[in-house]
């Protein structure tokens, strides 16, 4: 087990499935933790939870709906002011919604607004902190549904066609393309002491998919005795984040441990700069540039 003693580690949904067994795994191994959670209860349960297993107290919670920005920047904001340097932040909250089209504080429509813009504009407030680290790891948690995903930029907050399937899907490709992006932007500054990747968990028997409808939501309880443990999905995460073999990997994709090819034909080094440009613009951030 790595030894993260002196490391700090921010983990994104943290209150349950494969997020809370990734921040109480990194915990475990000596790091001082730092939860990102919308619900001050949930956040406070898992908070004493994660304290318990780690057998120490370095345990801490920023909240904020990643959905809204307001909320992303005042958390970042509390962050900033509070810790010297970010060593691993995972973003791994995320999630699949309903069959209604709903939209954020800012009017973005709610898929893409948590699973890829407030990851996007909570990186970019962090960067700085990243950057202080002396070796800073950036984890993606993606999705394998990336392969489904036929973006339409033209339709980026999916006003004139929504599915909820089809929302998830693009934003877990747009999660790729932001790792991809992230690298070349960092290799391209010469910043070799952040890296970055993504990985798909597995189909993993979590709250995942718990505010689904329909269809979507029958497959997600007929599929759950086929499901892995969140604590089997959690082990890329936690790979990516603390092994020494991928200290210095960047910009793959990760499948159980291992880099895979990322199989979708949107998926261009052009595509991922256009995402990570548009994405600048909605959140009024700007970083690497
Ligand atoms: N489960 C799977 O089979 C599967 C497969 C592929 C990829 N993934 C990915 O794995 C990641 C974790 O999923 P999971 O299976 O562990 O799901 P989960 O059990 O539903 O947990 C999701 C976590 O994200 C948090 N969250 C959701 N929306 C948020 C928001 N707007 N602001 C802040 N936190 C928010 C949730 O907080 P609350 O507790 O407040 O709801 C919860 O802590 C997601 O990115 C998902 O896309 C999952």
């Amino acid at each position: 087990m790595p030894n993260l003693q002196n490391q700090i580690a921010l983990v994104t949904g943290a209150t349950a499935g494969i997020g809370q067994v990734t921040a109480t795994e990194l915990a475990k191994m000596g790091a001082h933790v730092v939860i990102l959670a919308r619900n001050a209860e949930k956040a406070a349960a898992t908070q004493r939870e994660i304290k318990a297993a780690a057998g120490h107290d370095h345990v801490d919670v920023l909240l904020a709906d990643l959905a809204d920005l307001s909320q992303v920047r005042r958390a970042a904001a509390e962050f900033n002011a509070k810790y010297p340097r970010l060593d691993i932040l995972v973003n791994n909250a995320g999630l699949i919604l309903g069959a209604e089209r709903q939209t954020s504080p800012e009017g973005y429509e709610l898929g893409v607004a948590t699973n890829h813009l407030g990851p996007f504009l909570l990186t970019s407030l962090l960067f700085d902190k990243l950057k202080a680290s002396p070796a800073a790891r950036v984890v993606n948690v993606a999705s394998t549904a990336y392969r489904m995903a036929r973006p339409d930029f033209a339709d980026f907050q999916s006003a004139r066609s929504y599915g909820a399937l089809a929302v998830y899907a693009n934003t877990k490709l747009y999660n790729i393309l932001f790792t991809q992006e992230l690298a070349r932007r960092l290799r391209a500054h010469g910043i070799g002491n952040v890296t970055t990747n993504a990985l798909h968990p597995g189909v993993v028997a979590s709250s995942f998919g718990s505010g689904a409808q329909g269809l979507m939501s029958i497959f997600v309880q007929l599929g759950r005795p086929f499901m892995i443990s969140s604590a089997k999905g959690a082990e890329t995460s936690i790979f990516l984040a603390s092994a020494p073999e991928v200290a210095s990997i960047s910009g793959g994709y990760f499948d159980k441990k291992k880099a895979q090819a990322v199989k979708n034909s949107f998926n261009t080094p052009g595509h991922a700069r256009q995402l990570w440009e548009t994405s600048e613009e909605l959140t009024g951030t700007s970083f690497l540039a």
